[in-house]
């Protein structure tokens, strides 16, 4: 049987992880949005895209959530986006209240599903779809470890003038302003990037890094990324389904890993079938250690906001 995959939010980054997904032809897609007409536009054009594409994943869009019952995965990107000039705290009230109604008719129809939660700000967000939906922690998973790893590979090849597959980045900590780009675990083709890049060039790749978002958002003006972000979130939904046991930096209810206790942070899991197969603990220095508690407690911060 074809495997079914829903998104919630027909917006940008909703749409276009549905063009990646069935262009990939990983599952069939349900579109679905408040929005009248938008989701059924973009995901019948979707549909009529696959007979050129020669992929037969069977797409609609939806204002209705019975449409998207026993999803296997849902993918969560409703809310309001960044604004120049706004950090993606500030949109911490509105989409908590869009989260916990989006949530409570997703889990009612696929009780059984994955969530990858996709909206911002990113870490909260995901902790909130983990305590409205009240599922194990193995299947409520936020996507940013991956989009921020992406950006900080894309900036280290371009620096470098050498392949992107050769680079290997991993960023920890939450999807804001404290994450925790990890040059000595970011390696071109096995040779770590402290070897090939001066450090005061390094620290200023980190840094845009960090602004990596906000750097798009500054370009589009009325609105933030949405093409690495929904690759992303399609590079997570392809371990799953496929149940490859990829390692990909994720946002994960953390329960004592890494001295971190009930609250959702960015740190290297196994994503297969289950979703969270495993949380990989890796050594960190004292000092990658203490900026992965200040990102830790940026996030607590805004869970205790919305008392989640
Ligand atoms: C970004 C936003 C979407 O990082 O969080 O681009």
């Amino acid at each position: 049987m074809r495997k079914k995959v829903s998104i919630v939010g027909s917006g940008n980054v909703g749409a276009t992880a549905a063009h990646w997904i069935a262009s990939k032809e990983l599952a069939d897609v349900v579109l679905i949005d408040i929005i009248e007409g938008v989701p059924q536009g973009k995901g019948l054009d979707l549909l009529e895209a696959m007979p050129i594409e020669k992929r037969d994943s069977y797409v609609i869009g939806t204002n209705d959530y019975a449409d998207t019952a026993n999803s296997d995965i849902v993918v969560i990107t409703a809310g309001i986006p960044r604004k120049p000039g706004m950090s993606r705290d500030d949109l911490l009230n509105t989409n908590y209240k869009i989260m916990a109604d989006v949530v409570s008719k997703v889990v009612k129809h696929s009780p059984n599903c994955i969530l990858i939660v996709v909206s911002n700000p990113l870490d909260a967000m995901a902790q909130a779809a983990y305590k409205l939906s009240k599922f194990p922690r193995e299947r409520v998973i936020g996507m940013a470890g991956v989009l921020d790893s992406a950006r900080f590979r894309a900036f280290i090849a371009d620096e470098l003038k050498v392949s992107v597959e050769n680079v290997t980045a991993f960023v920890l900590g939450g999807h804001g302003d404290t994450m925790v780009p990890l040059p000595r675990y970011s390696t071109v083709a096995g040779i770590p990037i402290t070897e090939l890049i001066a450090p005061d060039r390094l620290a200023q790749l980190v840094q845009r890094t960090r602004d990596g978002g906000a750097e798009i958002v500054k370009y589009l003006k009325t609105g933030s990324a949405y093409y690495a972000p929904s690759s992303a979130t399609t590079e997570m939904v392809e371990a799953i389904l496929k149940d490859k046991k990829k390692i990909l930096p994720c946002a994960a209810y953390l329960e004592g890993e890494y001295g971190i206790k009930g609250l959702y942070v960015g740190v290297p899991v196994k994503l297969g079938s289950n979703g969270i197969e495993q949380i990989i603990q890796i050594k960190l220095t004292a000092e990658e250690q203490a900026a992965l508690n200040k990102s830790a407690d940026a996030v607590k911060e805004l869970v205790g906001v919305i008392g989640v």
